[in-house]
């Protein structure tokens, strides 16, 4: 059994300056929060999309993509070591769960960004504690929370994978929004109004901010 005390901090020998030099950008992570249906995966995906075409490294992770794999749930986990291993590591929907999800996904970004990587995670992440854990593993101006703001009335009239339907009819329990906690961040980097804005606008803005904070050049 290995014991953490034995676990060493290895740095490495390719600077983060390095890395950003020949970047030709610093790394940092986007970190999107907002309701299912919100639009977070689509304005992440837009705005990968445009930082692609013009020169920068970036990378998306997604709720329902890392769900499938690093934090799948735990009926999707195959037990090659028994049950107990799909029921201890697969993930859910409680609220101790979607800590462990934002945890690991904080983990990740975190060596995206350390790499020179401009990290877009898209997950709701209801709980202010479990975002405000990962912008406190960064260093300042690191982490920039970006709140997709739509009502949930549009969220639920969007609906794009009849969850909301479901979750009203009781065969979704503890779905956000509707009978679980969703805590708007208080002092986000930004608020886009996907209500009312296109995910091309609203990715523009976070290029101008991205900009604005010389994490990318004009
Ligand atoms: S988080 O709360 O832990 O951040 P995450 O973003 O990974 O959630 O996953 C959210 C996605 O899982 C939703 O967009 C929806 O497709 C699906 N989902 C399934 N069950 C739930 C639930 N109970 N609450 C919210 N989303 C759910």
């Amino acid at each position: 059994m290995s014991n953490d005390t034995n676990v060493t901090w290895h740095e490495s020998s390719v600077s983060r300056q390095m890395r950003e030099k020949r970047n030709g950008h610093k790394g940092c992570v986007i970190w999107f929060t907002g309701l299912s249906g919100s639009g977070k995966s689509t304005v992440a995906n837009t705005l990968d999309h445009k930082l692609y075409h013009a020169g920068y490294h970036s990378v998306v992770l997604d709720g329902d993509n890392v769900r499938h794999g690093l934090n799948a749930g735990p009926g999707m986990l195959k037990a090659t070591h028994g049950e107990e291993f799909s029921n201890r590591f697969g993930l859910g929907f409680s609220a101790i769960d979607r800590e462990e999800n934002i945890r690991r996904i904080g983990a990740v970004a975190d060596i995206f960004a350390r790499t020179g990587i401009i990290a877009l995670t898209a997950f709701i992440s209801p709980y202010r504690i479990d975002r405000d854990k990962v912008r406190n593993t960064l260093n300042p101006g690191e982490f920039i929370e970006v709140f997709v703001d739509a009502p949930l009335e549009v969220c639920e009239q969007r609906d794009p994978k009849g969850l909301y339907k479901k979750a009203r009819a009781g065969e979704i329990k503890g779905f956000t929004g509707i009978d679980d906690p969703y805590e708007e961040p208080l002092a986000p980097e930004l608020v886009l109004q996907s209500a009312t804005k296109t995910p091309d606008i609203l990715a523009d803005e976070i290029i101008s901010f991205l900009t604005d904070k010389g994490i990318i050049h004009a």
